[in-house]
């Protein structure tokens, strides 16, 4: 059994777990820390390095972010403090853990996950993922080939970034019914299907727990299914993408 371990930075956990890279499935516990607040580069390095402890795991690790992450450097930071932007996240990860690191967006790194253990599995074409969680996230697909760092959550529409409007946390903050919040999200994926026109899309995120409430009311053009890993997609494809990235 090939394994690895993938960690998940959200705006409030962080997650770890060794994972099974034939089922995607994992294989201790699932770990989670509270994100600490303020989520400083430095802060969130130790917390990762904690999960990795209490795994008793030492081999290479893959983190995801819920940042726009280039040849490892961490360009955005929508749920995680703003001193991330610029930083080198594999250099501080690396020697916060003291292991090997690759560093991918969480919902390119949720997006892996699904297309391999999940609804994406054996899809070719233009599949897109969407989480919708505190943001949107999203994950791009051509022939099961990721195009990372698409940040579909903020494209402008309603004055403002998407995700403020369309999130599942929006739909909490704004005390909307899920008949009145399907209503925005279908804008927002017609205006995404109208600059992509994918063959598949994806809906995940915390929400999708929740999916026979929503998913049965949107309109898409595409077909459009529910994510199948919940919870894990994150920890299971940044495991993944570390292997890719180190062996
Ligand atoms: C961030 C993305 C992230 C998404 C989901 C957005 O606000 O910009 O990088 O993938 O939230 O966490």
């Amino acid at each position: 059994m090939t394994k690895s371990m993938g960690v998940d930075v959200g705006g409030t956990g962080i997650k770890g777990g060794i994972v099974d890279l034939t089922t995607g499935e994992l294989v201790s516990d699932r770990l989670k820390i509270a994100t600490p607040q303020p989520a400083t580069p430095e802060a969130v390095a130790e917390t990762v390095a904690e999960v990795v402890r209490r795994s008793g795991w030492n081999g290479p690790v893959g983190c995801a972010l819920p940042s726009v992450v280039r040849n490892g450097i961490v360009e955005s930071a929508a749920n995680i403090d703003k001193s991330w932007i610029g930083r080198d996240g594999v250099s501080l990860l690396a020697s916060a853990v003291g292991t090997r690191i690759s560093l991918i967006n969480d919902a390119d790194a949720a997006g892996i996950a699904e297309m391999r253990w999940g609804a994406g599995e054996g899809h070719s074409g233009v599949v897109l993922l969407l989480t919708f969680g505190t943001g949107i996230g999203s994950a791009l697909f051509i022939d099961g080939r990721l195009v990372p760092n698409t940040e579909l959550g903020h494209l402008q529409m309603w004055g403002d970034s998407a995700e403020e409007r369309a999130s599942a946390v929006a739909r909490q903050d704004h005390d909307l019914s899920w008949r009145d919040w399907a209503e925005i999200v279908n804008e927002y994926l017609d205006y995404v299907e109208s600059l992509f026109w994918p063959e598949l899309i994806i809906v995940g995120g915390g929400v999708s727990k929740r999916a026979d409430r929503w998913v049965p009311l949107l309109e898409t053009n595409a077909e459009l299914i529910p994510a199948e890993l919940l919870n894990n997609a994150g920890i299971a494809g940044a495991a993944a993408r570390c292997v890719e990235v180190h062996g």
